[in-house]
């Protein structure tokens, strides 16, 4: 038998629906303290969370929108509903950003890589404790107008936007992998 911890990872699952409730703010600051337990390169804690929820998720839908059309102005209705939309298909949305020191000699991918772990961590932790999450980007992340309209400084970057709640309907199958695709012994 698989310890627990070990079994919740071969369990993991992404929850594309996401409904009420997300955890309240107790629990999410526990969470929060097991990301912080990410690997650390130099003890840099590159990473800052924003935390979504109620009127917070319409204001994001609007940045969303405004950003989007800053950079596409023609962009079709339906394009624009749907940025709109967006942030409002899961109850909570916690903003990951990567908070790069720049005057150390830890390269930036470690640093990216580091706060990148501590969402993987808020995953699992959340599923752990009968919540669902899934880890978005797309070009939204990526876009200037958004960055700033979050309060983004130059030297931090969108590296997820971790959709938060209770998953809805059926789980979706665990994929099984062959282990010698990715794992050899060397030499
Ligand atoms: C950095 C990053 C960005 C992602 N962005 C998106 C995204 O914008 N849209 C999406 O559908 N899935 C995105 N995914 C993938 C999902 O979070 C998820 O991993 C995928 O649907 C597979 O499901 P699983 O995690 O349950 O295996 C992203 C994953 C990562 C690591």
């Amino acid at each position: 038998m698989p310890h627990p911890v070990t079994d919740l990872l071969l369990q993991r699952n992404s929850s594309a629906k996401l409904t009420h409730p997300a955890p309240g703010s107790t629990l999410l600051n526990t969470l929060f303290q097991g990301a912080f337990r990410a690997p650390d390169h130099g003890l840099l804690k590159p990473w800052r969370y924003l935390v979504i929820e109620g009127d917070g998720l319409d204001r994001l839908g609007e940045l969303f929108l405004t950003s989007a059309l800053k950079a596409t102005p023609d962009l079709p209705q339906a394009q624009q509903d749907k940025f709109r939309k967006m942030p409002t298909r899961a109850p909570m949305i916690i903003v990951a950003i990567a908070s790069i020191q720049e005057q150390v000699k830890i390269p930036e991918v470690e640093q990216v890589m580091s706060a990148s772990v501590g969402v993987g961590y808020l995953l699992l932790s959340l599923q752990a404790e009968g919540y669902g999450g899934m880890w978005r980007t797309g070009p939204l992340a990526y876009n200037v107008d958004v960055q700033k309209g979050l309060g983004l400084t130059h030297h931090e970057q969108i590296i997820g936007f971790l959709y938060v709640g209770t998953p809805e309907g059926k789980a979706k199958a665990i994929p099984q992998h062959d282990i010698n695709t990715y794992v050899k012994k060397w030499p």
